[in-house]
Formats: C-alpha cells, structure tokens, sequence
C-alpha cells in the first residue's frame, strides 16, 4: 500500500480531494494527512504564483515526513479584476495584510461589491488549481493545473461547496458551484482536473 501525505490543512479541500481520490478509484493508495503526524512545520504561501506555493508546500511536508506529498494552491481569476485575487483569492478581505482574518462569505462579498454594476460578459472568471506531488526519496516534484472557467454572478446562491463557490456561475450547469452537489462538482472541478493528472504520476511512483 502507497502511502500519500496530503499537504493542507483546510478540511473543504481535504473532503473534496478524499472524494476525488474515490471517484478515480485508486487502489493500492493510502491517503494520510497532515494530523496524522507530529508538529508538522507550518507553511507561509509567500509565493509569487499559484506553482510556487503548491511546490513549497509539498516539499515541507514530503521531506518532514519522508513521505510523497501532495498539495494544491487554487485561486480565482477574474477578468474585470485583471486576474484579482487570484493568488490572494484566501486573504482578499483582510483588513491587514499581516493577519488572516477574511471568512469565505467577507471574500465573496467583497467580490460582489468589486463587480457591482459591471456587465455579465465582463464578469468571465475561471478557477486554476496547481496541485504538486512531491517524492522525497527522489527529491522530485511534479506539477499538473487543472482551469475551469465561469462567470461571477450577480448576487451568491446556493449553500453547498466551500470558499467562492457561492458567486462562482457554472455555465454549463447553469448554477453557481454552491447550488451543485459536493458530488458533480467533484466531477468536473478545477480542483478535479488538476488530481485526475496527479493520480496517474501517483501509479508510477515506487
Ligand atoms: P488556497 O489554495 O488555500 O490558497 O485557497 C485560496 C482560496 O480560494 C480559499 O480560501 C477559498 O476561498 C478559495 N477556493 C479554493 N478552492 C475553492 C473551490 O473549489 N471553490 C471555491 N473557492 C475555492
């Protein structure tokens, strides 16, 4: 049995990431996180892209526990915004840039209020999700990207999902990834495109 080191700490990204692994169907794989093991180091995602911080957080946590890691950074490009928040999507609403205070509704609704007004065609966004796998045995570390690509809408609907879920309008659907189930988001996401990619490199690790 493999053993698989998911490399976060936010509970909506390790529910989704478990359903994933169980819609691919991967056998042989044993997916442990963070809490499985001892004082794990904290990770500053002081990174310049999504890749950087996905990248640093799999080799912290790959090389404390000897063990592969996988990790992702996922933000939310919006056109309007020229590509805001993108990679600050977690801290868009703090008040101060050195303390995390912003809940997932003070994101969306500062998001809301940014594009009060704008026109829908304007209003194009698309979530990208750069998930790392990283092996420390070889001291390799590989990246996939998973993009899917909506609108904001005009006022937050529905309650399922997590984070910008909520004003994330999924065209195809026609309903925002809040107003989806947990189990047709995890079909089609950002986050699922960039696992599906991992989980094949996840097969040929030894
Ligand atoms: P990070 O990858 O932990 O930096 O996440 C950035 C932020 O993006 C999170 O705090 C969420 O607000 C948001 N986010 C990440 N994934 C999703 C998703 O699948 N749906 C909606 N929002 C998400």
């Amino acid at each position: 049995m493999k053993k698989i080191v998911l490399a976060t700490r936010n509970k909506d990204k390790i529910k989704e990431i478990k359903n994933i692994f169980k819609i691919l169907d991967l056998k042989d794989v044993e997916l442990l996180t963070i809490s499985d093991f001892a004082n794990v180091p904290e990770v500053e995602e002081d990174g310049k892209t999504l890749k950087d911080n996905a990248i640093k957080k799999a080799k912290v946590v790959g090389n404390y526990t000897g063990l592969p890691a996988l990790s992702e950074d996922t933000g939310l490009f919006v056109e309007y915004l020229n590509g805001a928040p993108g990679i600050y999507s977690a801290r868009y609403a703090d008040k101060n840039a050195k303390k995390h205070t912003a809940t997932y509704e003070d994101n969306c609704k500062k998001l809301i209020k940014e594009l009060d007004g704008v026109e829908w065609e304007k209003r194009k966004a698309e979530f990208i999700c750069l998930s790392a796998l990283y092996d420390p045995k070889k001291n390799k570390c590989y990246t996939r990207k998973g993009v899917i690509k909506g609108y904001i809408s005009i006022n937050p609907s529905g309650s399922k999902g997590f984070g910008y879920d909520p004003v994330f309008y999924f065209p195809e659907k026609q309903k925002t990834f809040a107003e989806i189930s947990s189990e047709e988001k995890n079909l089609l996401s950002h986050r699922f495109l960039a696992i599906k990619q991992i989980v094949k490199l996840i097969k040929n690790l030894n």
